[in-house]
Order: structure tokens, then sequence, then C-alpha cells
């Protein structure tokens, strides 16, 4: 594999539109194969006084991420508290109404039906913190949320490393989501009987996972379980510097985090019949696979 096979590169752009008739046919089409759009010049402008919040003790460690939530205005799991709490909130918000600038100006069709979700903060190094083979994003992975279901809609994220240090964020990029599907979908195993209500009854899911939920969440476990898989499997290694923003569909895309400390990023979710290659979603991919509706 090579990095084109991954990624699709963007150079000049702003946050704000109206983009080149050019990047605008790259964009969706390059997204929906599953590949990143890689923005190696679109940093994310710190006004004065946010400098400060660029120190991993800013996060209150009982997550690793500061999180901002779109909907209340509350920031989650920070160390801040009072007027400084409020800037790092504006200073979040700031980046994911860029983040959806970029997006739509890129991708007109996804206006309708974008729901922003959560923006973080992920000032705290990746390399060497603890976690488990399940937690470890250090692993090739699809993201899947076990308290979230998704019932088919697409998680697309945007990121921007704002290390001060020069500091890169290194990923591993793997094979395309059918392949990475069809090995492991065999090996999955059908959830109990009525186990998506009960987790739903006793709150473990805001709302009912569907099919497409337990296999997703069952390829994200099965891939980072599998240490030969993750050993050997076909890669691409990526370092985006300071300065640098990417936008990946982060449920298609097979992905690592290996190391890298302060970023921002931004999540959105999508109707999948929002895109404009509807075949081409981890949804209808697993139910061609599978041979069974999903959701
Ligand atoms: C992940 O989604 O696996 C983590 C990405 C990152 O923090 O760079
Ligand atoms: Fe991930």
């Amino acid at each position: 594999m090579q990095d084109t096979d991954v990624i699709e590169e963007f150079h000049g752009l702003a946050w704000e539109g109206p983009f080149p008739q050019d990047a605008i046919d790259r964009a969706g089409n390059a997204l929906e194969a599953g590949k990143l759009l890689y923005f190696p010049d679109l940093a994310f402008r710190l006004q004065p006084g946010e400098e400060r919040f660029l120190d991993d003790k800013i996060s209150d460690h009982s997550r690793k991420n500061v999180s901002f939530d779109p909907i209340t205005g509350q920031l989650g799991a920070s160390s801040v508290a009072g007027a400084e709490e409020k800037k790092l909130a504006a200073m979040l918000d700031r980046f994911g109404r860029q983040a959806r600038s970029l997006l739509v100006g890129l991708i007109p069709a996804y206006e309708i039906g974008l729901e922003r979700a959560r923006t973080s903060f992920r000032p705290v190094e990746i390399a060497g913190r603890p976690t488990s083979a399940r937690h470890d994003d250090k692993r090739l992975h699809v993201d899947a949320f076990p308290s979230r279901p998704m019932r088919g809609k697409r998680i697309l994220r945007i990121f921007t490393n704002i290390a001060p240090d020069g500091t890169i964020r290194r990923w591993e990029v793997g094979e395309p989501f059918s392949d990475f599907a069809g090995k492991f979908l065999p090996r999955l195993r059908h959830p109990l009987p009525g186990s998506a209500w009960f987790m739903e009854r006793i709150g473990l899911t805001k709302g009912r996972r569907s099919p497409y939920d337990f296999l997703m969440l069952g390829l994200h476990d099965a891939g980072k379980l599998d240490t030969e898989y993750q050993r050997a499997a076909p890669r691409v290694k990526l370092a985006f510097p300071p300065g640098a923003t990417w936008i990946v569909y982060t449920d298609q895309a097979l992905h690592a985090a290996m190391s890298g400390r302060f970023a921002l990023e931004q999540t959105f979710y999508l109707p999948p019949e929002r895109m404009l290659h509807p075949e081409r979603t981890p949804l209808r991919v697993l139910e061609r696979l599978s041979g069974r509706v999903l959701v």
C-alpha cells in the first residue's frame, strides 16, 4: 500500500469557501471511498491567550480528552473553571464551526442532515498511555460506540494538529473496509436474543442497537484483539505535523493513532442516505457480505 491509496491532498485552502471546483469534485468521492482528505497547510489559528490551554494538565485525566457539547455549550473533563472554562469552550466551538464550514464547503450535499456532535481537545500524548487492548487506539480499528447505537449513521471526524512544539501526530491506515470486514465478519457471533432490548432498558445504550451496531462493534473488537492481524495487516504510515488538518470517515477507514499530542477534533454524524455513493457505506457493505438487512 502507498500514501496515495489512502490520502487525497488539498493545498492552499482556507476554512471558509468558496472552494475551487476541482477540490469539490475530488473531496466527496475520495472521502466516501474511505480515503483521508489531507490539508497539510490548514492550521487552526489560536487567539491571544489561548496558548495557555496547550498544556496536558488541561484535561482532568478522568478521560483523556476534553469535550465540548455544541448542543448544551458545556465543557466536559477539563481542569479549568469559571472564565477560563468559557474561553476554552469558545476555542473548541470555534474549531467546530470552522470544521463544519470546511466540510459543507467541500461537499455541499452534506449540509442537509449533517449533525454536529462533540468537539474534542486531545492534549495527552498517545504513545505510552496505558489502555486495555479493546480501548487501545494504537491498534487498527474502525470506530463504533458501545453506548451510542448508530443504526447505519456515519461517523465523520475532522482533526487538526495544534501542537506548539512541532510534535507530529502519527497514524497508520489499513486496508479497504470491505477487505477488513470480509476477513472478520465470518468469525463474529450473533448477539443473544433480547440483548439489544435489555441494554437499552438498563441504560447501557442510548437507543437500541441494530444488527449493524452489533457487527460494527464486533469488527472493532475482533480486529483489535487479533494480534497476528495487528502485526501483519497491510498499512500506510502517516505523519501529520502541526498546522495540518485531515477529514476521515472513521467508521470506514481502518486507522490507528500511534503517537502525538494536542489535537482538536470535531465529530459529525451523517445519514447514510445523504451519501453521494450509498453503496460504499459500511452499512451497505456489511449487508452485501452478510446477505441480511441490518437496520
Ligand atoms: C482514534 O480515533 O482512533 C484516535 C484518533 C486520534 O486521536 O488521533
Ligand atoms: Fe478511532
